[in-house]
């Protein structure tokens, strides 16, 4: 019924102008911030926090996480780390800057109804509707307005000819965002620098936004969410249709000097690019009825040094009543593993790792990690190898700058993270572990492509 429904939907949503040559893709310019002063301040707010813009999860998890204790989501503050993505929306256009987030579907942006007393936004911070020719808001008894998440009890009179489609959209920590389902022309450069308007982009033009996630320092200044996941309104699935079904990024170490330009791009990259097309590395996407818009992947095992460790592959197996499985998310900092395969992790790890700890009460004592080592005056320091064997017989070997990290000068530490096994909860694979790899979500194919050497091609 459900699926029927959205397939009804998701025709009523396909795009008239299917002109667009599929050489073609949008390339989007990914900024970097981290919202404290320090990295290890950042990094302890980080470990608050679970997955920073998961919608909310279905029913298991919510029923289990008012029952278990989990310190990870205690006082979630959050937003450190994140990448953003500047987009231009409305005629004439507004920058803005929004989180880019395969861990959520609906885009949205802060907005006003200000007509002339809009001096107390400061440009950018606020999407000015009625500074735009283009901007129309949905009726809420459209096709299109049954596929965001609804105020209870929701005011929609369908009799009613400007009765306007309200959205509610709950994130995992319960911050929310809320406002009306509008649509609006956006404005993108594509690869070969060729700027395109896209009309009838489906968005969140939020009025009220709330939580830790979402206001004050911890959102970093950004005036809203684009969401990337798997769902019919993600921005991923609405620009799909033009330009592809896949959408690719590289997020390159931003601790770097100067730090060097990552890219959201839109379309087929990879497949524009045939000769490069043995470099990649393929890993099946999976869905998890019960949380679609999430990027599942398999992990089958893992090694460290070389070494397959002795992990019962049932931990990370996604059950029927869809808890557990491993997620790949681009807004979230760190690497969460479930907890019997963390421990066996940890320990190769301490087994392998050559260098001095740190004296103890140190800040590394405090920053909530499990492993932390003094480099200070080791010349080339050797970390242990991790690598993770993921569905499809692929391998996934990131170099150690994408698992230790600095936290005050000299002091490095392992930023993985356990997850309560019982807690039904998953695994995540965070955007920190992703950097210098050039990730391909093809949803076409459902599969994930990864590659070390790919950064270049984009
Ligand atoms: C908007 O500006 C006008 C003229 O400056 C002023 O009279 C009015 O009170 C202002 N309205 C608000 C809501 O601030
Ligand atoms: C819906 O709007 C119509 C026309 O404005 C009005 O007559 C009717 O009472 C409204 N219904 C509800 C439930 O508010
Ligand atoms: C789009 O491309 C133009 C011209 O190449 C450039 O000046 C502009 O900064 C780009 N805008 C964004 C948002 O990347
Ligand atoms: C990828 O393709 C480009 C252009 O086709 C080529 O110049 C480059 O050498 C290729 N890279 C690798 C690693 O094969
Ligand atoms: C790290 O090692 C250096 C050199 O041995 C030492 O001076 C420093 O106090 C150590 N720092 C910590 C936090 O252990």
């Amino acid at each position: 019924m459900v699926s029927l429904s959205l397939l009804f939907h998701l025709l009523l949503l396909a795009f008239v102008d299917l002109s667009t040559s599929t050489t073609e893709y949008l390339k989007l310019p990914l900024l970097h911030k981290t919202p404290f002063p320090t990295p290890l301040q950042s990094l302890s707010s980080d470990l608050q926090r679970l997955s920073l813009l998961h919608h909310s999860h279905h029913r298991h998890q919510n029923h289990r996480r008012t029952s278990s204790k989990s310190p990870l989501m205690s006082g979630a503050s959050s937003g450190s780390g994140q990448y953003f993505v500047s987009i231009r929306l409305g005629s004439p256009p507004q920058t803005l800057l929004l989180v880019a987030d395969t861990g959520s579907d609906l885009t949205w942006v802060r907005c006003s109804a200000c007509k002339t007393n809009c001096s107390i936004h400061p440009p950018g911070s606020t999407f000015l509707a009625r500074h735009s020719t283009t901007f129309s808001p949905t009726h809420c008894f459209s096709s299109l307005c049954q596929l965001v998440p609804q105020p209870n009890p929701n005011p929609c009179n369908h009799t009613r000819l400007h009765s306007t489609c309200r959205y509610e959209y709950v994130y995992s920590d319960g911050s929310k965002t809320s406002g009306f389902f509008s649509k609006e022309t956006t404005t993108l450069n594509t690869s070969s620098g060729r700027e395109m308007k896209l009309k009838s982009i489906a968005f969140g033009c939020g009025f009220h936004a709330s939580g830790p996630s979402l206001i004050g320092s911890s959102f970093n200044g950004a005036s809203g969410v684009m969401g990337l996941g798997r769902g019919p309104i993600s921005f991923a699935s609405q620009l799909g249709r033009r330009f592809g079904r896949s959408f690719s990024y590289c997020l390159l170490d931003y601790t770097l000097s100067p730090p060097p330009t990552s890219y959201l791009m839109i379309g087929d990259v990879v497949s524009t690019k045939k000769d490069n097309k043995s470099m990649m590395s393929f890993t099946p996407l999976l869905i998890n009825p019960e949380a679609p818009t999430f990027y599942y992947i398999s992990i089958k095992g893992v090694f460290v040094d070389g070494v397959k460790l002795h992990i019962d592959p049932s931990v990370w197996s996604l059950d029927e009543l869809g808890n557990g499985g491993t997620v790949i998310d681009s807004g979230t900092t760190l690497t969460f593993l479930t907890e019997p395969a963390y421990r066996e992790i940890l320990s190769a790890f301490k087994r392998e790792v050559k260098l001095p700890s740190p004296t103890p009460g140190g800040a590394s004592t405090q920053s909530g990690f499990d492993l932390c080592v003094n480099v200070t005056g080791v010349s080339r320091p050797r970390f242990p190898r991790l690598s993770l064997e993921l569905g499809g017989e692929s391998l996934y070997s990131p170099p150690p700058r994408n698992y230790f990290i600095d936290i005050s000068e000299g002091i490095k530490c392992l930023a993985i993270q356990p997850v309560e096994a019982e807690s039904g909860r998953f695994s995540v694979i965070g955007n920190l572990m992703q950097q210098g790899f050039l990730l391909e979500f093809d949803r076409g194919k459902s599969r994930l492509g990864f590659s070390r050497r790919g950064c270049a091609v984009s």
